[in-house]
């Protein structure tokens, strides 16, 4: 929906000093109060993560927009995929908004359902696919692949969950078809003893994965040809170099980081687990952290008394993050003073049914 089709028009508020910005998105707040919830990602930027009034990592965020039932709207600040799971999730007579419908996800986008299903066919040539193979999406993926997922007998994973899913899902089939992120996959299954030999990866521009028939009845997990460009920039030499400079620093990395960065890490958790183990560290203690900018610099400002650095000596944000402005925040809420609703995520009902089926196996499981 465009902005000059709304009662409230963007352009003007980008005139807005910082102040004003602030204290129009308080009020506006203020005057919707229970009626709304703003769910906010702990990559957000601060002038908007501060206004959330739920922060969490993907896992806590799914599960905190389906038990916000009295709320007619859940505002959510982070990428378009979540915005499409707490759709799913919440009742139909709530109704989630993306403030800025170009805030997707780069590695979401890597894997499409065209491209999945023709994995799923060629794969299905050389072996009996749906009694071999457990597919499982990660939450950073379309609605479309959680209902691919939901319809072949699999699930998603988020990070913080995704060791208990592949169990999981071992217990149902023996293999894993695992998209789009290869490195959480790679990492996960590593972590549960499967040995790089039988993992290999399916690359959707070339034919059949790029993989012969043999490859793929000997590969335990089949890992889709996709990465974040924020985490794969981080580097193992990034790793050696902190650990020559600062004596007894500790690194904690998000698992889309890649194996070999992985490997070198002290800790490797979510967006949430990040927070909570430097969080949790002594006075004093010394990290290294390899994640979204705006969460390192977030928990730098919040922890003086501890030494906190990028492990990117070149500054990475996800850029589609920070799409989310203060400006589409208070755009979006003056609107719905007005009973405007500008970008409601809504998923076809027949892909949200077969979604949720995914969506709540991966709810059970953890
Ligand atoms: P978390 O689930 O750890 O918050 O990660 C989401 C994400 O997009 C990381 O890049
Ligand atoms: Fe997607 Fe990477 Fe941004 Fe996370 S950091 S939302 S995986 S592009």
């Amino acid at each position: 929906m465009s902005s000059s089709a709304s009662p409230v028009a963007l352009e003007p508020l980008y005139e807005l000093s910082d102040q004003e910005l602030d204290s129009r998105i308080q009020a506006a707040k203020d005057r919707l109060g229970t009626r709304m919830v703003i769910l906010g990602h702990h990559y957000q930027r601060e002038e908007v993560y501060k206004f959330a009034d739920l922060t969490g990592d993907s896992l806590k965020l799914s599960r905190l927009a389906s038990e916000r039932p009295d709320a007619e709207y859940i505002v959510f600040c982070g990428v378009h995929f979540m915005a499409e799971v707490a759709d799913i999730l919440s009742a139909s007579k709530q109704t989630a908004i993306l403030p800025d419908m170009a805030a997707g996800c780069s590695m979401a986008d890597m894997a499409d359902l065209p491209a999945v299903n023709a994995a799923w066919a060629e794969i299905g040539t050389v072996i009996d696919v749906e009694s071999t193979v457990t597919p499982i999406t990660y939450v950073n993926s379309t609605a479309d692949l959680k209902a691919f997922c939901g319809e072949h007998g699999g699930t998603v994973c988020t990070s913080s969950n995704a060791k208990f899913v592949l169990e999981w899902a071992f217990k149902q089939r023996e293999k894993v078809l695992f998209f789009p992120d290869q490195h959480l996959g790679r990492n996960t299954a590593f972590d549960l003893g499967i040995s790089l030999d039988e993992m290999v990866v399916w690359d959707p521009a070339q034919a059949n994965g790029g993989l012969t028939a043999d490859q793929i009845r000997e590969a335990k997990v089949i890992l889709w040809y996709g990465y974040c460009s924020v985490h794969q920039g981080f580097l193992p030499e990034h790793v050696d170099m902190f650990r020559n400079k600062v004596p007894e620093i500790k690194v904690v990395v998000h698992p889309e980081s890649m194996f070999e960065v992985c490997q070198k890490a002290d800790e490797l958790g979510s967006t949430e687990k990040i927070q909570q183990v430097v969080r949790d560290s002594a006075s004093g203690s010394k990290w290294v952290i390899g994640t979204e900018f705006n969460l390192v610099n977030r928990l730098k400002h919040e922890m003086p008394d501890k030494e906190i650095y990028y492990l990117n000596p070149t500054v990475c944000m996800c850029s589609t993050m920070f799409r989310i402005d203060p400006q589409h925040l208070l755009w979006t809420l003056e609107n719905l003073e007005h009973d405007h609703v500008v970008n409601p995520i809504r998923v076809p009902e027949k892909e949200a049914e077969l979604a949720r089926v995914a969506l709540d196996r991966m709810l059970a499981i953890m």
